[in-house]
């Protein structure tokens, strides 16, 4: 922590039971997108994971607890821990926490954090590395397994390229388990990252069903850039011209693909097997 970060002014507690309390509304607001790019805050709920995100050096703006919790002393700890570094504590009954995350049972302990996206000059393609492009990804569960994939397999991070789900909404974070907040991401438009790609010095390759590769006969030359497309559409035309290597995961049956996320998990331990021994 920064000595300026130490001398921040200790945050407020605060003990509301309106529903209609303006600060209620607004954390409840970061369900919708625009209020979270406006904003550029999020929300994730659970003490483990909340927990865990400030030990990973994410401060956490606001808490928002139940005050009446199993675990008092981890959530008296991550309530001091916030406060000393000067968010605020927002102590709430049943009902307000269940408007917020909008769920009938929801979790004790709530915590909103800044986002954080890397620019695309901040990647840097060290040996080992393997970085995973998803082009206009649609689906938040999809996204929030990938990203937790991707934390398992002790892959680097992700690129969201073109118009994509935000990963900072609460079905995305919900699904990550807690991985976004150990997973780096960037954004950018295709046509930039298409450029960036050329750059590359490792591997660049792309998923496609119309390749003719198989996934386990390629050579994946560290370090990699895994691209995958989108859901509905496929790897566009653009992407998949800008890669060096397409490859297809053979399939036996009758389906005519698979589900984005579990392609992803399938290159991925592929590629961490030839390349690099993951070590439980
Ligand atoms: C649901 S699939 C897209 C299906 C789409 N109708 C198409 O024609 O590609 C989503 C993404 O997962 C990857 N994918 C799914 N199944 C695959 C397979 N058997 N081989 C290679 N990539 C696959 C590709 O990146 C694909 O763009």
């Amino acid at each position: 922590m920064g000595e300026r970060e130490l001398r921040r002014p200790a945050g407020r507690v605060l003990r509301i039971t309106s529903l209609t309390n303006p600060i209620v509304k607004e954390v409840r607001g970061l369900a919708l997108a625009k209020n979270r790019r406006a904003s550029g805050r999020f929300l994730a709920e659970g003490l483990k994971l909340v927990t865990d995100a400030v030990d990973s050096g994410w401060p956490v703006r606001t808490l928002i607890h139940t005050g009446t919790v199993a675990d008092e002393d981890r959530v008296a700890a991550l309530a001091a821990t916030t406060r000393a570094r000067g968010g605020d504590i927002v102590i709430v009954n049943q009902a307000v926490l269940a408007k917020i995350t909008r769920r009938d049972n929801p979790q004790t302990v709530v915590g909103v954090f800044d986002q954080r996206l890397l620019p695309l000059k901040e990647i840097s393609p060290t040996g080992g590395a393997v970085w995973v492009a998803l082009e206009r990804v649609r689906d938040p569960g999809n996204l929030g397994t990938i990203i937790r994939t991707i934390d398992a397999v002790g892959a680097n991070g992700v690129i969201l390229v073109g118009e994509t789900v935000d990963p900072f909404s609460i079905e995305a974070v919900r699904a990550t388990m807690g991985s976004i907040f150990h997973v780096p991401l960037a954004r950018a438009p295709a046509e930039d990252f298409a450029a960036w790609m050329s750059r590359w010095p490792g591997a660049t390759v792309g998923t496609h069903l119309a390749a003719t590769s198989d996934y386990r006969q390629a050579a994946y030359r560290d370090p990699v850039l895994l691209v995958m497309g989108p859901e509905q559409a496929g790897l566009s035309p653009t992407l998949a011209a800008a890669c060096n290597t397409l490859v297809k995961i053979p399939m036996a049956g009758r389906a005519d693909s698979l589900n984005l996320a579990v392609a992803t998990g399938v290159m991925l331990f592929e590629i961490r097997r030839k390349n690099l021994a993951i070590d439980g």
